[in-house]
């Protein structure tokens, strides 16, 4: 904990204030993430698994984030974007605003990107060097795919991390604000493609989830600790 705590600490250029230890949860709170954009908030969860199967990879390889994204000083961070990748609201809006005009620029060169897939562009004047822009579905009722979609978003932004040899990406909560996905099933969708990818890949080494609030943070805490006390099979979609 203590060997990964600094060393992820570097990675991501924070200082470590203190830890708190639950039963099935470590938290770790953190000071600023970013010199210049320190968020108000920031504690991260390390997330230990209730079963002995994964818990030494879950454990070093994710972590829960509350705060802005965009502060971020992972390789990459992940935008949730639309369809014409031409810029919007929510995290989309933040992302385009701290990385400047130039994310655009390239944005309108890409083509688009059809959901549940992922295209990856330069970071600009963000604190991680490159974005990964995914769409996820806008939430119809659950019988259009949407679960499939989701997960597919997630899929498809960690085998491009991969490609590219990216070290550490963050994610935030896709589908979960203007597209509506219902959160508590976005939030499983979200860890178990994450764990899953993570137990087969060793690139990337870390996945930050990034919640942006009290609430969000709370609910997915809660919905990791279940799927980490069930049986390992429910891990899978
Ligand atoms: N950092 C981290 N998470 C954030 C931030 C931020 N700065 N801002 C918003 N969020 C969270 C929201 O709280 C929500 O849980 O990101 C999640 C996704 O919400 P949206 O940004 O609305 O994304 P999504 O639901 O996928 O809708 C995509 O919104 O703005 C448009 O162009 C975007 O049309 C696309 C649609």
């Amino acid at each position: 904990m203590k060997r990964f705590s600094t060393s992820f600490q570097k990675m991501l250029g924070v200082s470590l204030i203190g830890i708190l230890k639950c039963p099935s949860l470590m938290i770790a709170r953190y000071g600023p993430i970013h010199p210049h954009t320190a968020p108000k908030l920031g504690y991260s969860s390390f997330v230990q698994l209730g079963r002995p199967r994964g818990v030494e990879k879950m454990q070093d390889r994710i972590e829960i984030f509350l705060g802005d994204i965009t502060t971020l000083a992972t390789e990459a961070i992940v935008n949730a974007a639309n369809n014409g990748l031409c810029g919007g609201g929510g995290v989309d809006g933040a992302i385009h605003r701290a990385a400047g005009p130039k994310l655009l620029e390239e944005c309108q060169s890409l083509g688009g990107c059809p959901t549940g897939d992922a295209k990856m562009t330069q970071g600009y004047n963000l604190p991680a060097r490159c974005v990964i822009h995914t769409v996820g579905p806008i939430w119809r009722g659950g019988s259009h795919g949407e679960y499939e979609a989701l997960a597919s978003a997630y899929r498809n932004c960690l085998e491009l991390a991969k490609k590219n040899a990216i070290r550490s990406v963050a994610f935030p909560s896709i589908s979960t604000g203007a597209y509506g996905f219902p959160k508590d099933r976005a939030f499983r969708i979200a860890f178990q493609e994450i764990s899953k990818f993570l137990d087969q890949s060793k690139v990337p080494e870390k996945v930050v989830i990034v919640c942006f609030s009290e609430d969000d943070y709370s609910r997915y805490t809660e919905a990791i600790t279940e799927i980490g006390e069930a049986d390992p099979k429910s891990r899978e979609l």
